[in-house]
């Protein structure tokens, strides 16, 4: 069942520019629930540490076209990287792990026009971009070719500056390459709400940017990370796990917020 036929098809960059910030869960993980709720979702890997394809237990294949060929040729074609991941409804355009950041085509727009493409709009409701830690050519192509952006934070105070530093490149993004971008929303990550930091700096982002830009946060589960090591979404390897509820409850909010 698709659910949103008619709709344009929507991208979402999950961005930070903080390491082990949740990125890459919140995109693996966000992508499975709502290709479960029947979104045809393609998830692309923007970071050559590649761990998307990890996440989703999809195999490494020798001299396959991965999403980073986009950067190296310029014959390659975006459809021409996506691979079935098992799941239905969710496809995969792996990053690959031996492209340099820093080096490949200097062009910002080149994911937009890559996405521009009418049969990538026919065959996808949503496209998630997982980002890498950085605030480089990689990420700008993410902001200009997104209309959201998602931002997963730990919440302590050195994730608030990574979120401070990220915010300032999307207003650059918004005023230059990208006016149509939107911020979908900031997703707490590995909270546990009984630790006052985690507490407080939730609450300075929520005063600083706006208390309804804070999504419902994903707890604190080890089993999120132990779904992520055998390459599966947690709704598949620990459905009633607290991780599996967070990302259910978040897929409904984003839906209502995407609609
Ligand atoms: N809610 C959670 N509870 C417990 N562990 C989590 C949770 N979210 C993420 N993790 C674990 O934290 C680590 C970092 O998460 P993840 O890889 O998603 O971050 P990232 O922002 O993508 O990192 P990078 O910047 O390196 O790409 C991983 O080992 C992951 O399994
Ligand atoms: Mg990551």
């Amino acid at each position: 069942m698709t659910i949103l036929a008619s709709a344009p098809m929507r991208v979402i960059a999950v961005c930070n520019r903080k390491g082990g910030a949740g990125k890459t869960t919140t995109s693996v993980n966000v992508a499975a629930e709502l290709a479960a709720l029947g979104w045809r979702v393609l998830l692309l890997d923007l970071d050559s540490q590649g761990h998307c394809a990890v996440g989703l237990g999809v195999k490494a294949q020798a001299g396959a076209a991965c999403l980073h060929s986009l950067f190296t040729n310029p014959q390659a074609r975006l459809l021409d990287t996506v691979r079935d991941t098992g799941l239905e409804n969710l496809w995969l355009a792996p990053a690959d792990q031996l492209f340099e950041h820093g080096t490949g085509v200097r062009d910002e727009l080149l994911l937009a026009r890559a996405l521009a493409d009418p049969a990538v709009a026919a065959r996808f409701d949503l496209v998630l971009v997982d980002t890498p830690p950085s605030l480089d050519l990689l990420l700008l192509n993410a902001l200009s070719a997104a209309h959201w952006v998602l931002v997963p934070f730990v919440p302590h105070p050195l994730s608030f500056e990574g979120v401070r530093q990220l915010m300032r490149v999307l207003f650059k993004v918004m005023s230059n390459q990208n006016p149509g971008l939107k911020l979908l929303g900031f997703l707490p990550t590995m909270a546990a709400e009984n630790i006052r930091q985690h507490r407080a700096t939730t609450g300075d982002v929520g005063r600083q940017y706006g208390a309804p830009r804070v999504l419902p946060g994903i707890r604190n589960d080890i089993k999120l990370a132990e779904a992520f090591a055998v390459g599966q979404p947690v709704r598949a390897y620990a459905p009633s796990s607290r991780g599996a509820q967070d990302f259910s409850a978040l897929a409904s909010c984003l839906t209502q917020l995407l609609a």
